[in-house]
């Protein structure tokens, strides 16, 4: 039975998931391409992720497909109790509730396994991370897909140190997940959780963003657009270089410190701004993070200098220091686009939740052939949900002649 807040909240929950399938058109396609043949009868797939409209679809789509469902989401601040209940009342079992303690989180993920899946959709890596101290949990695993950046980190570790124990597909190293889903989703919805939460100006604002990865970058050209004086700090020199060359001025966070209007981090890395930062910044600045785990701002250094903390309005944390200044912390330093926001575009998670799909499918056709190792997304599948993205866009693709191919040695 189901662990959720309130059941009664499913008419929303319903009505949100019918507006997000109207633009999900490949997820569309693929609910039209294999409904009939039910590729997932008689296996059981575990989700562990954020739990709201799109991927609501997503879990409906799998058993469509044929697969028994449970469903938990990745972050207990990113799960929505509507959607909840709406799946709840489609016949999906979901362990989730917004705002969770920690105690509750880890014991929804561990009811969501214990019905043994064969496959996991996992984000961030608590799924794989509870399946190898409890390896009585994956007794039936065929393997799983991981959805984000740090998740795939995560994993690589484990290759490296022997303790990846079933196979796993890097779904966020797909062409069709990074470079829209990082890149735009973020982009977008973090200045759209942002302006929101605040109802603040961000043109003519000093904005720093730590990092020029894929969310990075999307976010700091967003902030271009939408008027701002960008600089973006990073640690890898190539990228500090294609950020210098993308015209963002480029700079320590120690120098970036004092001339912040907003702060915002995506890097994957701890600590990306601390103590040493907080003691140099403007009064009433606003820092945010959009990475996978809320560690890239260092609470507890902002609370050790802080005399008092209040919240200012929802999402908005304002902490005080001993100096009077104010610092003001965003959705609690976890993901800004997701806990305060909508999360990424229904459009954009299209193409993400359709590699998951394909990857699914791909596990139980494959899957006990393969070894217990990170594998990347098979490129027909990547080349086929970009195929029917740009059909259902309407946009044309040209194709190399058979003289083209061969002057280009393909
Ligand atoms: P990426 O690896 O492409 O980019 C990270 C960048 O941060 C790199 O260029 C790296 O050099 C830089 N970096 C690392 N440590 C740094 C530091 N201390 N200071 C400055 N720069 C630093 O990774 P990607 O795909 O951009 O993901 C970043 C994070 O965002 C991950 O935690 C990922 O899981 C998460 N993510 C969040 C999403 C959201 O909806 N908010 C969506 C997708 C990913």
């Amino acid at each position: 039975m189901s662990i959720i807040k309130n059941p009664e909240l499913y008419p929303l929950g319903l009505q949100k998931i019918e507006w997000v399938k109207r633009f999900m058109p490949v997820l569309n396609e693929l609910e039209r391409r294999y409904s009939d043949k039910k590729p997932l009868k008689g296996l059981r797939v575990s989700l562990c992720i954020h739990l709201e409209a799109k991927t609501a679809y997503l879990a409906l789509l799998l058993r469509e497909l044929g697969a028994d469902v449970r469903a938990t989401g990745s972050n207990p601040l990113s799960t929505k109790d509507e959607i909840c209940a709406a799946l709840n009342h489609l016949g999906i079992e979901v362990f989730a509730i917004h705002g969770a303690t920690d105690e509750e989180y880890f014991e929804h993920i561990r009811k969501t396994l214990e019905f043994r899946p064969h496959i996991i959709i996992d984000d961030g890596g608590d799924f794989v991370e509870m399946l190898t101290n409890e390896p009585e949990l994956a007794e039936n695993l065929i393997g799983g897909c991981e959805e984000t950046t740090t998740g795939i980190h995560r994993l690589r570790m484990r290759e490296r140190n022997g303790t990846l124990n079933f196979p796993m597909i890097a779904v966020n190293d797909a062409n069709c997940k990074h470079l829209f889903d990082n890149v735009h989703g973020t982009g977008q919805s973090v200045w759209d959780a942002i302006m929101f939460t605040t109802n603040n100006m961000v043109s003519g604002k000093t904005v720093v963003v730590a990092g020029y990865g894929f969310c990075s970058k999307g976010i700091a050209n967003r902030a271009k657009g939408l008027g701002a004086n960008v600089i973006v700090t990073e640690v890898n020199p190539y990228r500090a270089l294609e950020a210098a060359m993308d015209g963002f001025r480029v700079m320590k966070m120690i120098d970036a410190a004092p001339l912040g209007d907003i702060f915002i981090t995506a890097t994957g890395c701890n600590d990306v701004i601390n103590k040493q930062h907080y003691e140099l910044m403007k009064d009433d600045c606003m820092i945010a993070n959009a990475g996978h785990f809320d560690v890239e701002v260092n609470k507890v250094d902002l609370r050790a200098l802080s005399v008092k903390y209040e919240e200012s309005k929802p999402f908005i944390e304002t902490y005080t220091l001993s100096t009077g200044k104010r610092i003001n912390l965003l959705a609690d330093g976890r993901l800004v686009n997701i806990v305060a926001g909508n999360g990424h575009p229904a459009e954009i998670m299209d193409l993400s939740f359709a590699i998951q799909t394909l990857c699914v499918l791909h596990l139980a056709k494959n899957g006990t052939k393969l070894e217990n190792r990170l594998y990347d997304v098979p490129d027909e599948i990547d080349h086929d949900v970009a195929m029917i993205k740009l059909k259902a866009m309407g946009l044309g693709l040209d194709e190399l002649t058979g003289e083209q191919k061969e002057y280009m040695g393909i």
